[in-house]
């Protein structure tokens, strides 16, 4: 008796294959370049979402020269098209999407008195209509797998206040109902939602603000958290690389502060 093949779709490539898919926004550098680093050492493909042109492709090299695998698409997630364009490519490259973790995000200070809609609508608009735009391009993904994570990338500055980034802590706040909603919406469909809140974590963003003197230097910061120094986006990640694990499957809905044990209240 012969056997024949069944046909078979597009192979899978070589490094691809078997590999979860998650996808990092704004992950060119800072706190979402760590989580990319750390997802694609725990084994996932990690499509690396920029939105200044190159720069997620640079960062994708630098992970797979340290023997990951990663690639990198340029899009603004505040602009749907671009998302979508982005995610249609991904899909091509590397497959169905596992993961996604909605990080980018602008965080300007502003005075609440003098701020204009158009500073107002642009960071509602990129935190957290671009998480919007995110998540919802990726979701089909997970629900049809039955399996899916998703990590929304907060801020403390939700939970305890923010001077002069009334826009910023609003949108953040925003991404915590966000998380609450879809948890208890897509739970039963495999799909876990959380999210992460940092709170004073080292990145080139936040040196900029220390450089311009606009936030306390790194010592001075220290000085008030519990465990005695700022945060590095590797503590972001690491919190992140549980939530997207398969133990995590018990975990949704929640907000994780990962703050060296600031005061939030
Ligand atoms: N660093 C901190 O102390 C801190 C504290 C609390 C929360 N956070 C949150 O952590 C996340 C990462 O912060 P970070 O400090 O690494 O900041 P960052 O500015 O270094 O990184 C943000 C990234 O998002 C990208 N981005 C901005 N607008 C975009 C858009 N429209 N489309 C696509 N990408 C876009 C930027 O290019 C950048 O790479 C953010 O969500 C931030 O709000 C950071």
């Amino acid at each position: 008796m012969t056997i024949t093949e069944a046909p078979v779709s597009a192979p899978e490539s070589e490094s691809t294959r078997g590999r979860r898919v998650a996808v990092v926004t704004g992950a060119a550098g800072g706190i979402g370049l760590a989580i990319a680093e750390r997802l694609a050492h725990d084994g996932f493909a990690v499509a690396i979402i920029g939105r200044t042109p190159g720069t997620a492709a640079a960062a994708a090299e630098g992970i797979i020269a340290a023997g990951g695998d990663a690639r990198g698409y340029d899009a603004d997630v505040a602009d749907r098209d671009q998302v979508d364009a982005a995610l249609a490519a991904i899909r091509a490259d590397l497959g169905p999407i596992s993961v996604v973790v909605a990080n980018a995000a602008v965080a300007p200070q502003q005075s609440f008195l003098e701020m204009t809609l158009e500073q107002w609508n642009t960071v509602l608009g990129i935190n957290l209509t671009g998480t919007f735009n995110t998540v919802q391009a990726c979701l089909p993904d997970l629900i049809s797998a039955g399996w899916g994570r998703v990590v929304l990338i907060s801020s403390s500055s939700a939970q305890r206040g923010a001077p002069r980034m009334a826009h910023y802590a609003a949108s953040k706040g925003g991404q915590m109902a966000m998380t609450k909603a879809l948890a208890v919406e897509f739970g039963k469909q495999g799909v876990t939602v959380n999210t992460v809140a940092p709170s004073s974590v080292d990145t080139p963003s936040v040196a900029k603000k220390r450089a311009a003197g606009t936030i306390p230097s790194a010592d001075d910061m220290a000085k008030y958290i519990p465990v005695g120094r700022v945060g590095i986006g590797e503590d972001i990640a690491a919190a992140v690389s549980y939530l997207v694990s398969d133990e995590a499957g018990y975990v949704t809905g929640q907000t994780l502060s990962v703050n060296g044990g600031s005061f939030i209240g």
